[in-house]
């Protein structure tokens, strides 16, 4: 994957029809995803629970773009390589879920796979500047991680935007994570986001046979969020 700052629409399977993975990565892919964002949830971290490593290995011979997993998990460090060899092309980690956030990038880029840190909602962004030169993105929560489906927490945006202050000339990406609708996209592209999860707001009102709902969903806040860039 080469570098650049166009919007990526990374739709959450945590939205999906749990009963057919298969069919649900293939329509948000044939619809227009450029990124299949995975929800690892472990009860502890987060209040929630979803997929192991031979879940996400079932995944992988379906998703043709690019498998972006997002670790919600504490510790983390125990579960990397497993995850690596269940086909993730980028691994993120939370900077909340262990004393070591350094090593932990440096365990995932052992693996041979992009790396992301990812910053909750209460959490400074100070918290990842000394890891910025190892990572290849910056996952900017605004929600608390758990659940799909949640409002949109605001103080996001100003934090997207010194994010990217931060970051200047580095080919580093800035994903936003909860919340993403046509109404918020725009806000934080305009901030400097270039890749945006959405759950609710990609598979709401669609299915597997009614693709083109998700079709025109991702069009929809694809749309929103370059009109701001
Ligand atoms: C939240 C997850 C998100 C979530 C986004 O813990 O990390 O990826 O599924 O869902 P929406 O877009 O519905 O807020
Ligand atoms: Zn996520």
């Amino acid at each position: 994957m080469s570098f650049d700052r166009k919007i990526k629409i990374a739709p959450s399977i945590l939205s999906a029809d749990f009963a057919n993975f298969g069919a649900e990565i293939r329509a948000i892919e044939d619809q227009g995803a450029d990124w299949v964002h995975v929800d690892v949830m472990d009860g502890h971290f987060v209040p929630n629970l979803t997929f192991g490593p031979p879940a996400v290995k079932a995944f992988r011979p379906h998703v043709k773009t690019f498998m972006d997993v997002h670790l919600m998990i504490a510790p983390v460090d125990p579960y990397i390589e497993a995850y690596a060899e269940a086909g993730a092309d980028m691994i993120t980690a939370h900077v909340e879920a262990g004393p070591h956030i350094h090593r932990t990038v440096q365990a995932i880029k052992a693996q041979g796979v992009k790396a992301g840190v990812a910053v909750n909602p209460g959490t400074p962004l100070e918290s990842i500047e000394h890891v910025l030169d190892l990572v290849d993105m910056v996952l900017i929560m605004t929600v608390n991680p758990g659940f799909g489906g949640q409002k949109f927490i605001h103080s996001g945006v100003e934090k997207t935007r010194r994010c990217r202050e931060m970051i200047g000339d580095r080919e580093i990406h800035i994903q936003i994570d909860g919340g993403v609708t046509t109404e918020t996209a725009p806000l934080v592209a305009a901030a400097g986001a270039d890749a945006l999860v959405a759950g609710s707001a990609v598979f709401k009102g669609g299915s597997v046979d009614q693709a083109q709902v998700y079709g025109d969903n991702i069009r929809a806040i694809r749309a929103a969020a370059e009109a701001a860039q």
